[in-house]
Order: structure tokens, then sequence, then C-alpha cells
């Protein structure tokens, strides 16, 4: 091998044991005993069987006795992809859930929000729940924060400090909101959201971007809405917002904007649907309007949590599957109440057991297919399937060491089980103790290693 070769491919680490994950054609692939090895770039170098350790060593120069064995009940899977989360709202998550959306905005949320006014007080709830987030073994994030730009900043800071993949996104809002302190004009959104976009991309940090965030139709001008579609388009920048969460809030975007089709027509006239845009719940749109989401490119996060504790409505994801639309999995924090993505995937498999309940022609969704929706459906729900998602050769090792039968643990391991078996174990009854260490690109970054992170 050429010198350069070798260089670029130089090991930093390499795995022997079991490894889970989805590819875009198996919502499960069991790779048993494999062999993975990961470069000094962070990035997946090679994937190979036990057997082929004497040869893998030769090609990419490491030592047999340098390979890191799994033990007994462990295996890796993607890290946990959390395509829509609040972060914000994490100083009041596992409270105030009694009011449906619109309400619930007014009385807890935009008070809250407002706080983040004071840096010292962002600074405290940004640290925790990147800290928790990661912890739960979410690798990727994509926030929101509020409307201050400084504040958000500093979640794009602390995000990279703690080494997690994130969407960063300041919140853009200039109607339609009854708490004094928290308003900003459009004129002011508009030059926020660039002066944000421009000071985080200058930052270069490596895995820590922005995300344009019109909070949602009734709370943005279509003047605003145009602004931000046209920012994101010139930058080719990520956006994400809410639609169609409760019945309610679709006959708002009605009354507000009286000249589109749909809520998805609204966006869409605005430029905002697109290949990079991520768009929040989806529980109450038409066949139609997911034909425009499948033919922009845009995507759906799945917020179950969310929907059953604001009981905004129950999205049918198979129906969303059927039309070809990217989804992945979000938390909502805080109207959904649980920062974890396994959270998420419980939620997820019993939504769609109350859609079989109602309806028993409804093909449930498999724990495998969930597992899908939590790693790789969330990658390319946030277009960086090129990135992370899997163990692809050439991605960045975004991985989770689980231990399911960790000591102190949640789960009892009886007997031997297979690894199908440990997974669905670890899904619907693991935490974070069963995590043994967190990846992102490479870099252990759970447990925590930052002085005075702990
Ligand atoms: N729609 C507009 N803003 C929000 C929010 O903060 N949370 C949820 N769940 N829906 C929204
Ligand atoms: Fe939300």
């Amino acid at each position: 091998m050429a010198n350069s070769e070798r260089c670029r491919t130089t090991v930093a680490s390499v795995y022997r044991g079991t490894f889970l994950h989805s590819t875009t054609k198996t919502a499960l692939q069991i790779l048993e005993d494999a062999l993975l090895g990961v470069n000094t770039e962070g990035k997946i170098a090679f994937v190979g069987e036990g057997y082929e350790l004497e040869k893998l060593s030769q090609t990419f120069g490491f030592s047999p006795s340098e390979v890191i064995q799994l033990a007994q009940h462990e295996f890796f899977m993607p890290g946990m992809i959390d395509t829509h989360i609040h972060a914000s709202q994490y100083s009041y998550a596992g409270t105030a859930l009694d009011m449906p959306l619109l309400q619930w905005l007014n009385t807890y949320t935009f008070p809250v929000e407002s706080r983040f006014k004071d840096l010292e007080f962002a600074k405290k709830v940004y640290t925790q729940v990147v800290k928790r987030t990661l912890r739960n073994g979410t690798t990727t994030a994509c926030y929101f924060a509020t409307i201050h730009t400084d504040a958000s900043l500093l979640l794009g800071q602390i995000a990279n400090d703690f080494g997690q993949r994130a969407l960063v996104g300041k919140v853009c809002m200039d109607r339609n909101n009854s708490v004094k302190l928290y308003k900003e004009t459009s004129q002011e959104s508009q030059d926020e959201a660039y002066r944000f976009i421009k000071e985080l991309l200058n930052r270069k940090y490596p895995l820590v971007k922005p995300v344009v965030t019109p909070r949602f139709a009734p709370s943005c001008t279509e003047a605003l809405l145009t602004q931000l579609g046209a920012i994101a388009k010139n930058n080719n920048l990520h956006i994400q917002s809410h639609i169609s969460e409760n019945n309610e809030e679709v006959e708002l975007v009605k009354d507000l904007f009286p000249g589109s089709e749909s809520y998805t027509d609204v966006y869409h006239k605005c430029n905002l649907l697109t290949n990079k845009t991520v768009m929040a719940h989806g529980c109450h749109l038409s066949d139609k309007e997911l034909a425009l989401f499948r033919e922009t490119g845009a995507s759906l996060s799945h917020c179950p949590n969310s929907n059953i504790s604001l009981c905004s409505g129950v999205l049918n994801v198979r129906n969303v599957l059927n039309h070809k639309v990217k989804v992945g999995l979000g938390t909502d924090v805080a109207g959904g109440y649980s920062s974890s993505v396994l959270d998420a995937v419980r939620k997820a498999i019993d939504a769609s057991k109350v859609l079989t309940i109602q309806n028993p022609g409804h093909k449930t969704l498999s724990f495998e297919e969930v597992f899908r929706l939590a790693t790789l459906g969330g990658s390319q729900a946030l277009s960086l399937d090129d990135q992370t998602g899997n163990f692809e050769v050439g991605k960045d090792f975004d991985a989770l060491r689980v231990n399911v039968a960790a000591p102190g643990g949640p789960i009892d391991l009886i007997q031997h089980e297979e690894p199908k078996i440990l997974l669905e174990k670890f899904l619907n009854l693991g935490d974070d103790r069963n995590l043994v260490e967190v990846f992102v690109a490479g870099r252990k970054v759970v447990p925590f290693t930052e002085p005075g992170s702990e």
C-alpha cells in the first residue's frame, strides 16, 4: 500500500464483537463476531469478520493485540438521533402537561423561554440538557433554542464542548404571542437569524451547525417565513419547524393563511420545504400533503410522547413510510416529558399499537423498524446520513457501547440470549446505566472527560 493511502486509513481503535445497525434494505442487520476499525479522523475505516483479523491487521497496520473485545452481553449500536428537542424547555420537562398546545405555549412555554435573555440561566439549562441527552445516548440532536441569539450561540458552544453532533436553531417568531417580554419584530427576527447563522458558521465547529427555525406558521408572518426561506436557500442551510400538530392549530393556520391550500402549502410557498427540512409532528397531514413532503424531500420528526402528553393526535407512521417520506424520532422536550430517545422508541411502538387497536388492519411498527427510525431514519430525516446513522464504512463512528447486563442496571438476564433479543430487551427496558460508553465521530463523549463536567 502506498504511504499516502496508509496515512489516510491509519486506524486509531479496533473493536471486536456484536454490532447491530440498520441499512436502507434491512431494519436490523446483525453482525456477530465482527471487527470494526475507527481511523484517526473518527471515521469507520473497515467492517469485517473476526476470522479476517490477520488480513485486516496487515492492511490497516494495527496489532491484533490492540483489538478491544466486547464483553458478554455487550453490543455496539449506532448513536441515537433526536430529530426534535427544545433545549430551552428542559428546565420544566416532566411538568405542565395539562393543556392543549396553544394554551400550553402561552401559559408555560413562552414565559420560560423569555428567561434565556439571561446568559447565566441559559448556560445552566443548556449544559444540563446536553449532558443528559449524551448520557441517554443521543449522539445527534436537532435543537430549538429561543429567540435570543447570544444564548443560542452558547448552546452551540456547549454542544461542541461536550462533543455532541447538533443542529442548533435560534427561534424566529414575529406575531401572536401574548407574553410581553418574549417578542421580536419582523426586522429583528430576520436580522438576528442572520447574525446567528453567520456567527455560528464562523466558529467552524466540526459537528455543530445552524438550522433556520421559524417557530411555526401561527407565530410567523408570511413576510418573515419568506425571508427565512430565502436565507436558507442562499446559504444551503437546514430548516426546522412544526406542522399539523393539533386540530386547533390546523384551523388557526387556515384562518391566518386563507390564500394557502393547506398547512404544508404555507411552508412550500415560502421555500421552506427542501431536502434539508425537518418538520415536527404532522399528525393531521393529508395524503396530498405527504405527497408534497415526498416531492420536496422534506422529512417528519415523529414525537409520540409529546403527541400523547398534549393530547395532540397520533401520527400514522406506517402511512408516512408508505408515502416514502423520510421520518425520524423526536423527544420534543418539554411537550414530551422524556429527554431519552429510548422513551421515544417505546412511545412510537405504543402509538402504533393504539392505531392497530382502533383498526386491526393497521400494520403495527416492529421494534426493528422503530430501531431504524431512532438511528438511520433520524440521520436521513436530518440529511446527515452521509455522516451518521449506521456503521457504513466512511461514516463517522457515532456509537453506543451497550451492556445489557450492566451491574446495577435495569435488566436481569436469566439466560444467554441472542443479539436480537438483547436489542429488544435494551430498547424496552434499558436506560443510561446500560450505556457503558458513547462515541461521537470516534471521540468518547460518555463517560465525560471535560474537567469539572461530572
Ligand atoms: N409549536 C410551536 N411551538 C411549539 C413548541 O414549543 N412545542 C411544541 N410541541 N409545539 C410547538
Ligand atoms: Fe416542538
